[in-house]
């Protein structure tokens, strides 16, 4: 593609006024939303405002008179939108692992296997089989695939956008595998929420979960959300009866009665700090039309591979077509290459053992920083600037 015709591409594009709500670096190109999503200037404000007034001034009348005690609702009702569901039907809690173990307990207490796809992203897995010893459930490992097929009735997680090759689900088609079968999906969103047109209610989706620190821009360690659409909800009993799940907290009455819909998927007390950052970064999608985030992110991606086509490397992921929002290229000296683009700026990850991971968030990449980045990326591999033993040393987060 010619530099004018990037150009234009700039100049076009719906969602450049979106970069100015973010504060970024100078002189740097991240291309790891995917993985930390930067931060919204709102989120910084919000978070000085917390603690300066509402934790500082306020103390414990914040609860009530800054609203932190229905901030769980109040982020995951924004969060509702942008997947496609009822606002109430989704709430803000826990982490992604601790999360899943409470969906997985609840809907296998009738005895269904748990079932994992090989590959799938390791936390998913490792808490399946905590549950199948602690529970003594069954626990089943199958071929990663994109036809939708069930043996037996059983419980299944599955990324909608898998973490390193991309694939993007087909919601419909497995729900209704699922529904014929007597299985339940629960959908793990984190590499798709902020970034796809999930559509999760058109398309038949009955739980799912996901993260808010990539896409979604919540901050590091920013908690997970729960969706279950609404009549589910009232027939699960999830294990970690906390008090913040409790129908009426304050009655501090010694029996557990759940909080009527996916509030019960609540346990402790939340994170006010995160939660707060994660609200204000979510007025950022406020009116964002998804499926232009979706395209975007396609798009970016797509000049990207073209422009390093010429490397010969190997594309590890969905290479045209639907996918989610990053691309994999495998080199087996992927780690000290990404290492060589960060010293450039141009910020990627790695995912052992051999694959150079980069996102491609639609809000605050343009068409020109991609061209660039992938520019950086040819001149590494070209000059050999990976081999530098500095960019060999592996760190303990890649
Ligand atoms: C697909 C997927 N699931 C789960 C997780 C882990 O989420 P958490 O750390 O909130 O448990 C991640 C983290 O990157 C992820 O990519």
């Amino acid at each position: 593609m010619t530099e004018d015709a990037i150009k234009a591409l700039d100049e076009n594009d719906p969602l450049r006024p979106y970069r100015a709500r973010f504060d970024l670096p100078s002189g740097v190109i991240y291309l790891d939303g995917n993985s930390l999503g930067p931060p919204p200037r709102a989120a910084l404000e919000r978070l000085q405002q917390t603690a300066s007034f509402e934790w500082r001034q306020g103390l414990i009348a914040s609860w009530n008179d800054a609203r932190w005690i229905d901030l769980s609702n109040i982020a995951g009702a924004k969060i509702a939108r942008l997947i496609g569901v009822a606002a109430e039907d989704v709430i803000v809690a826990d982490s992604v692992s601790v999360n899943i173990f409470k969906f997985a307990a609840a809907l296998s207490e009738d005895g269904r296997a748990l079932c994992v796809e090989t590959g799938e992203f390791p936390t998913d897995g490792y808490v399946l089989s905590g549950l199948a010893h602690l529970a003594d459930r069954t626990l089943s490992s199958v071929p990663w695939s994109d036809a939708p097929a069930f043996e037996e009735p059983c419980v299944l997680v599955k990324s909608l956008v898998h973490y390193k090759t991309a694939a993007l689900a087909d919601i419909a088609a497995w729900e209704s595998a699922a529904l014929a079968a007597g299985a339940s999906i629960i959908w793990d969103l984190s590499h798709a929420t902020g970034v796809i047109d999930c559509r999760l209610k058109e398309n038949g989706a009955r739980y799912a979960v996901g993260c808010s620190y990539k896409y979604l821009n919540g901050g590091p360690g920013a908690p997970s959300f729960v969706y279950v659409a609404s009549p589910e909800s009232e027939r699960l009993r999830q294990p970690i009866a906390g008090w913040m799940g409790h129908a009426a907290p304050f009655d501090f009455s010694g029996d557990y009665v759940p909080a009527p819909g996916v509030k019960r998927f609540a346990a402790g007390t939340p994170p006010i700090l995160s939660l707060a950052a994660l609200d204000a970064a979510l007025d950022v999608f406020k009116d964002l039309d998804m499926r232009l985030a979706e395209e975007k992110a396609r798009a970016l991606a797509d000049l990207f591979l073209q422009r390093t086509a010429p490397l010969g490397l190997e594309v590890a992921s969905v290479a045209a077509g639907r996918r989610g929002g990053h691309v994999c290229l495998e080199f087996n000296a992927g780690y000290a290459v990404v290492s060589a683009l960060i010293a450039r700026g141009v910020i990627g990850d790695f995912r052992a053992p051999d694959l150079m991971r980069f996102g491609f968030s639609p809000l605050f990449l343009s068409f020109d920083e991609v061209a660039r980045a992938a520019d950086h990326l040819s001149e590494v591999m070209k000059t050999q600037e990976w081999r530098d033993p500095a960019f060999n040393i592996r760190k303990r987060v890649t």
